[in-house]
This record gives C-alpha cells, sequence and structure tokens, in this order.
C-alpha cells in the first residue's frame, strides 16, 4: 500500500489511499490505520471520511473505485479550481445533478469552504443516497451536504418548488433555488435540452461532458467544447476547456445560463 509523504498529503493523493483500501478490500485494521494516520496529520476531515467508508457496504467498493479513479478525481479538481477562480468570494447554495457518490459534494466542501454554504446531490438512483447517507454522516449536523434520490429531469431549480408541501424543504435549498448549479453528467442525459430548460436564466452552471462514446451509459457525449457550447448555450461563458484524460477528453462549460 503506497502512503503519500505527510508533505505529499493533498486530497488527490489522499483519495487514491482510500482507492486502493477499497481495491485491495483491506482489512477493517488498515482502514483504522489510514483513520488515525489522518487524524495524527492534523486531517480531521480525511480522517472521518475513511471511518466512514469503513462502514459502507462492500458490494458498492468497484463503483466507488471508479468514482475516485483517478481521471475522476483529476476531472473534480480542475471544477473546483475553475470554480473558485470565477465565482466572487461567498458563500454559495449548490445543487449537483447526478451527483453520484457525493466525492464531489465532499471535496468541494474541503477544498472550497468559503464559497460553499450548502450542497444537495440529486442522483436518480437510490444506491448513491444510501451511500452518502453512510459516507459523508458527519457532516450532517451543520447540513452541509444532502443527498436526494430524484430524476433531474423533474428537479425544480427555483421556486415554485413542489406541489407537495412536505417535499419543499427538499428543493428550497435557498429562498431562490441553488446559486450554482453543477452538472457533470451531461453525457447521461437523452434529453439534454429538456433538462438544460429547467435551469433558470442567470443562474451560474457548471457543466461537464466528454467525447467516451464508447460507454453505452453515454448517449449524449460531445466532440469538442464547440459542440458542446451549441448544446448548453449561455449569455457569457466564464471559462470553457478541454482535458485530457487516459482514455478520452472531458469538456467544461462554467457561465451564466
Ligand atoms: C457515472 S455517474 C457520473 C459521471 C460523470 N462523468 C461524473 O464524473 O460526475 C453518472 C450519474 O448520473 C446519474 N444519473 C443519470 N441520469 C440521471 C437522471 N435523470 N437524474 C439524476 N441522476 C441521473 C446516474 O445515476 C449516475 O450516478
Amino acid at each position: 500500500m503506497h502512503w503519500p509523504p505527510v508533505s505529499d498529503l493533498t486530497c488527490r493523493s489522499f483519495l487514491a489511499v482510500v482507492r486502493e483500501l477499497l481495491e485491495t478490500k483491506a482489512s477493517a485494521t488498515l482502514f483504522t490505520a489510514v483513520q488515525k494516520w489522518a487524524y495524527d496529520n492534523d486531517q480531521g476531515d480525511f480522517g472521518a471520511f475513511v471511518r466512514q467508508m469503513k462502514k459502507v457496504d462492500p458490494k458498492f467498493y468497484p463503483r466507488l473505485v471508479e468514482a475516485l479513479s483517478n481521471g475522476q478525481i483529476d476531472s473534480k479538481l480542475w471544477l473546483i479550481e475553475t470554480l473558485k477562480a470565477v465565482l466572487p468570494e461567498r458563500r454559495y447554495h449548490v445543487s449537483l445533478l447526478g451527483g453520484w457518490f457525493g466525492i464531489l459534494g465532499l471535496m468541494m466542501l474541503w477544498l472550497m469552504p468559503e464559497r460553499v454554504r450548502r450542497v444537495w446531490s440529486y442522483d436518480i438512483d437510490p444506491d448513491c443516497e444510501s451511500v452518502i447517507n453512510v459516507l459523508a454522516r458527519w457532516r450532517y449536523d451543520d447540513w452541509a451536504i444532502r443527498p436526494i434520490t430524484f430524476d433531474m429531469y423533474e428537479v425544480p431549480l427555483a421556486p415554485p418548488y413542489a406541489p407537495d408541501d412536505e417535499r419543499n424543504w427538499i428543493f428550497a435549498i435557498s429562498e431562490n433555488g441553488p446559486d450554482v448549479i453543477v452538472n457533470t453528467s451531461c453525457e447521461h442525459l437523452g434529453r439534454f435540452p429538456e433538462w438544460y430548460a429547467r435551469v433558470p436564466e442567470g443562474r451560474v452552471v457548471a457543466l461537464q461532458s466528454n467525447n467516451f462514446f464508447a460507454c453505452p451509459e453515454h448517449v449524449n457525449c460531445v466532440a469538442s467544447i464547440e459542440d458542446f457550447k451549441q448544446m448548453a448555450p449561455m449569455s457569457t461563458v466564464l471559462y470553457e476547456g478541454r482535458l485530457s484524460l487516459q482514455d478520452y477528453d472531458r469538456f467544461m462549460l462554467v457561465g451564466i445560463r
């Protein structure tokens, strides 16, 4: 098992250690040793993450390994660095659509706390909510992150929220809805224009897609950033770019809808 020297302990290197724990189906003792190593190096949040990861059902390990792959983590770091560069410094309510296992949400809380008030992570797959319920439990006390099982084609992103008052709290992340809407799963949306029409004009939106056409679940890949811009028109583009990964390119657009 590769432990980075403490001087190189970053979010990326830490998550690589966690990925290795899952890949090797490490013993509880090893999980605890990594947890202690994080605490001993004043990385309390990383320690808490390992403590919680130890409680996740191992049947989810293969999918978590995928969510913690270098390509995934680099793409999330790219998004976070970009948001930090383009967003004025204040704390935003953030909605993640297709938020998967909440890794991006947690990374945002770790790496840009000065710009995040709350994160709501929507995913259509109920497994995602159940994993986040374990993984991010220690951030529930301050309501920093919440997972919700919901189809993003149905998620209201501005008032009026839901006809059913019971569910209003789910959507009313703030009085006007989320300040920042993030969707890094655009390649999964066969009806992308229908989803994009739900994003209120004037709202900050951060989108990622890719040209990994070979994956059967990718029903809406784009070949270039130009194609992506055509698919997701914005009144102001704050950032556009391409990240070359091992097997494909990822594209990102951040702007005002
Ligand atoms: C493989 S994951 C994430 C891939 C993406 N490239 C990323 O890095 O975030 C795609 C997620 O989108 C979710 N998803 C797909 N269609 C959805 C929908 N209509 N509403 C909500 N979540 C959806 C899936 O359940 C899955 O967790």
